[in-house]
């Protein structure tokens, strides 16, 4: 498939765009400070913190370290939407108390509606889930601040 130009010039902190890339959703949640700090306290609670399982392809050296994101704007998360466990399109749940099956200390992340398979802000999957890997990270660069290039 082509590679995907996406703008992300309004996307604000906190936010995230989804983007369609071989069929597949991409996501790219551009995270604030707080959001880059709650990975520290995931780090010990997910199955692979460093993304040394790939899901479905060859993921980037740069996704295999904690905020799984390129150096030069390391709050952006640019990932694939989709559960390794049996494909459904996890959704968004930004908010302590945002659902009664997260954790008390839930700091934010994404849940699968199917078989509950949580994950971290980036996208690696907690332990003891029904999903075995962490969220595909694809190849992306920066054509600029504003412009990425998944694929
Ligand atoms: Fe996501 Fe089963 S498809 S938990």
């Amino acid at each position: 498939g082509a590679p995907v130009e996406a703008d992300i010039s309004d996307l604000k902190p906190g936010e995230m765009k989804v983007f369609e890339w071989r069929g597949k959703p991409v996501w790219i949640l551009k995270r604030t400070p707080e959001m880059m700090a709650s990975l520290a306290k995931t780090e010990d609670k997910v199955a692979d913190p460093k993304s040394e399982k790939p899901f479905t392809m060859d993921m980037p050296e740069y996704c295999k370290n904690q905020a799984r994101s390129r150096k030069e704007h390391s709050e952006l998360l640019v990932t694939v939407g989709i559960c390794s466990h049996l494909g459904c399109s996890p959704s968004s749940k930004f908010q302590a108390g945002a659902q009664p099956s997260l954790p008390d200390d839930w700091a934010g992340g994404f849940l699968c509606p199917c078989h509950g398979s949580t994950f971290d802000l980036a996208g690696r999957v907690y332990k003891n889930k029904p999903a075995p890997q962490n969220l595909d990270v694809p190849r992306y660069m920066f054509l600029s601040d504003t412009k990425v290039i998944i694929g």
